[in-house]
């Protein structure tokens, strides 16, 4: 849900390809989150969603029993569509509007892959900041996996154009815009990245179409 993909577009095809936005996202959210490891933190630790968007995620953490979520997000109409205002704050992940060393664990779904390439760094860093020590950073972002791959060849082909998903899936992977492409380019250096920014390797695996990570802070 970058600036383009909030677009009337997006939006139309993402709609007609979910049967039951909640219970689709839900289940899908709670299934990344599990194989994270997220569930396993201290039911009171202070968790900060970044990239929260409409707060979808926020409400599957809290789902896990998790009782301090706070939500960072630049969209101003996204925030307006969170279920709890008061826990959420407007800022970029470049520059996250909390103290430094305040939260214990990070949370950031599908979100850097609208980060330019260049604020990635500067992304990381913040993550970094704003964690205590021994604190928890989890990721799950598009990987640029074999199956990814052999969907995106079939989504540019003549096939896309069969049926009524096809067309909405390959909408939706145009609007996904500049830095989704790059990010993929990018995507195989990601753990690399992490490390460099000073974080302490735990768990990465890659799964048909994402990545799952989680990092902690020394
Ligand atoms: C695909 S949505 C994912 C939302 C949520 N994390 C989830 O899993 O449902 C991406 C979100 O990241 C937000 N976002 C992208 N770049 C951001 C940035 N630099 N700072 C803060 N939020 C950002 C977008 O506005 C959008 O809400």
């Amino acid at each position: 849900m970058s600036g383009g993909d909030t677009s009337e577009s997006w939006r139309d095809s993402y709609t007609r390809v979910r049967k039951d936005p909640f219970t689709e996202v839900e289940a899908t959210n709670r299934a990344r989150l599990q194989r994270l490891g997220v569930d396993r933190l201290d039911r009171g630790a202070r968790v900060l969603d970044v990239g929260a968007g409409d707060g979808n995620l926020a409400r599957s953490l809290t789902g896990l029993g998790l009782t301090d979520v706070v939500g960072v997000e630049y969209q101003p109409e996204l925030l307006a569509l969170h279920p709890d205002r008061r826990r959420t704050a407007a800022g970029s992940a470049t520059a996250l509007p909390f103290p430094t060393a305040s939260v214990d664990a990070v949370v950031v779904m599908d979100v850097l892959h609208h980060v330019a390439l260049v604020e990635l760094p500067d992304a990381l860093a913040e993550v970094r900041r704003v964690l205590r020590p021994g604190g928890s950073f989890f990721v799950c972002e598009p990987a640029q996996t074999t199956t990814r791959r052999v969907l995106d060849a079939a989504l540019h082909s003549p096939l896309h154009r069969l049926t009524r998903f096809s067309r909405d899936k390959r909408a939706m992977v145009d609007a996904e815009g500049q830095t989704f492409v790059d990010w993929l380019g990018a995507e195989h250096g990601f753990p690399t990245a992490v490390r460099s920014a000073g974080f302490d390797l735990e768990l990465f695996e890659r799964k048909w179409l994402h990545h799952f990570g989680r990092w902690r802070r020394p």
